[in-house]
């Protein structure tokens, strides 16, 4: 259907309340339910999957110190809302058994192993089925990691995409007191939005593809029906649920958490001024003043003067002030074509999506501000590249699946063309190690890869031809520096084609952040598609008595 733009208000996800109390702390039951919703004005209903029968689902405040239970309920029908390719996995899946599995992981959450949403983890309704790495009912959030802009997702092993795509996504908002003194933005003043794409059916069903293009195939094997596509690139931006709408704000700063909740498309954004008469751009808006990060508020603010890059799953906390554009309408602009930064030209990958949403500044002449953006926002301690525990070198490759279907996997220096998901444990730090992984990109397009449980800090890039990966040290110095909008913690990281990115990554608390945790965790690149279809490996974390 062709919607018309600019027709419906940006909605604003709810607080979810506790249900009660677990050993003292606050306990949330979650359920997973089928519903209809208004996607668009002029949609038909649309039948989603939301937390709490909401997409996106509520939001989860939650406060540095305090613990907090959660139960995720899986409350969905027997049959799932969308294709599953049954080749993806089918030795570890029992595509067979009754109701859908779920697993819901708090990305970017410094958590025990088992709260963390292992793939396998996986459970049907009323936790009738469980998956091999099931462990517990009732995960546990210990809530001890910096402040930041978390958010909860399905992590379930082959139908993540699936899942997600469906509606099961939500913000998880972590804070503290010193967070809330700065002064920032807040209250209605602070505004996250889960940007999305998604394509529909004329009678308002979420379309999701089933089959893949013929110059996606290597040789002329009959393909899978219905076939996990290698991306998925919607065709209507969807911002906290709603398709193409407009958000109202005042003439003031106001403070954005924006995160990138789509299965694989990029966003690299700016706000511009815009005609709607015309639906012609003109002027730069205002910039985008970057105070946080995926794993929390930077040591200063950065303003970003070009565009802010957004891979699958990456949050940016901004401050954007409206003062100068009382009356003004402006374009939430992304240029980032679908297969970024991709080598490979292939005709139905370019679907790029420029209009995410327009925001309409108001007129009011006398607007109170007493927001501020200062200076020093936090400390965020320098990760010590010289003297690392572990260096490893990880390498992200393309192959062919046994149906001539691209495959995209994870390796390592022994096995640079990459391991499936059950090879053997080849990313097992141990607690309270540093470590710097080197990830190289063999593939022809961007990966945003996503390491659990911890928080890194990107040291660099440099190109895959400088690159010595035999070398025993590296020079930091020859280094591209990180992007602007790259500082501080980080839990994905985009890594261009023909490039290496280095990060670093302490396995354990850290000078009083995070905590410590050890056990099953997973690193994997976080286009779904991907993830699901085998860009995923285990990560285990291990003390010297294992
Ligand atoms: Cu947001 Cu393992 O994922
Ligand atoms: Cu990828």
């Amino acid at each position: 259907p062709d919607l018309e733009k600019w027709v419906d208000q940006v909605p604003r996800p709810g607080v979810i309340e506790p249900t009660g109390t677990k050993n003292g702390q606050p306990y949330y039951e979650i359920g997973m339910r089928e519903v209809e919703q208004k996607l668009h004005n002029d949609l038909p209903l649309t039948t989603v999957w939301g937390y709490d029968g909401q997409y996106p689902g509520p939001t989860i405040e939650a406060q540095q110190g305090e613990p907090i239970y959660v139960r995720w309920q899986n409350e969905l029908p027997d049959d799932h809302l969308l294709p599953e390719d049954t080749t993806i996995h089918s030795d570890l899946i029992p595509y067979d058994t009754l109701g859908v599995r779920v697993v819901t992981h708090l990305h970017g959450g410094n958590v025990e192993s088992e709260s963390d949403g292992h793939a396998q983890a996986w459970f049907t309704r009323d936790f009738q089925e469980t998956g091999p790495k099931f462990e517990k009912n009732d995960y546990y959030y210990v809530n001890d990691q910096p402040p930041t802009t978390l958010w909860y997702h399905d992590h379930s092993l082959g139908i993540t995409r699936l899942n997600v795509y469906a509606g099961l996504a939500g913000f998880y908002l972590l804070r503290n007191e010193h967070e809330q003194e700065l002064g920032l933005p807040e209250g209605e003043y602070e505004i996250p939005l889960v940007l999305q794409d998604r394509s529909f059916n004329d009678d308002g069903s979420l379309f999701y593809p089933t089959a893949v293009s013929d110059d996606q195939i290597r040789g002329d094997d009959p393909q899978p029906e219905p076939s996990i596509v290698p991306q998925f690139y919607g065709d209507t931006s969807i911002v906290n649920g709603k398709a193409w709408p407009r958000l109202p704000v005042e003439p003031r700063r106001y403070r954005l958490r924006l995160l990138n909740g789509a299965n694989s498309r990029y966003y690299n954004l700016t706000l511009l001024e815009y005609d709607e008469t015309s639906g012609e751009t003109a002027a730069d808006g205002p910039s985008f003043i970057q105070i946080g990060n995926d794993g929390g508020l930077l040591s200063e603010p950065v303003e970003i003067t070009d565009r802010l890059e957004l891979g699958s799953s990456q949050r940016a906390d901004v401050v954007v002030d409206f003062s100068d554009y009382a009356g003004q309408t402006l374009l939430l602009h992304n240029n980032a074509p679908s297969l970024y930064r991709g080598t490979l030209e292939r005709s139905e990958e370019t679907k790029p999506l420029p209009e995410v949403m327009l925001i309409d500044v108001d007129d009011a002449g006398n607007v109170q501000d007493s927001s501020q953006v200062p200076n020093e926002l936090t400390t965020v301690p320098k990760l010590p590249a010289d003297t690392v525990d572990r260096h490893r070198k990880l390498w992200l490759s393309t192959r062919t699946d046994d149906y001539g279907r691209r495959l995209h996997l994870l390796g390592t220096q022994d096995q640079i063309r990459g391991y499936k998901l059950t090879d053997p444990v080849t990313e097992n730090p141990m607690l309270g190690d540093t470590e710097i992984w080197s990830i190289a990109n063999n593939t022809g397009m961007s990966h945003p890869i996503h390491i659990h449980l911890i928080h890194f800090q990107v040291l660099g890039r440099q190109s895959l031809a400088d690159y010595d990966a035999t070398a025993e040290t590296i020079d930091t110095d020859t280094f591209q520096s990180p992007r602007p909008f790259e500082l501080g913690w980080k839990d994905v990281v985009t890594v261009d084609p023909g490039e290496v990115v280095h990060v670093i990554a302490h396995f354990g608390e850290y000078k009083g952040l995070f905590n410590d945790q050890t056990g099953e965790y997973m690193w994997h690149c976080h286009m779904i598609e991907h993830e699901d279809h085998d860009m995923m490996r285990p990560l285990r974390v291990g003390t010297d008595s294992d």
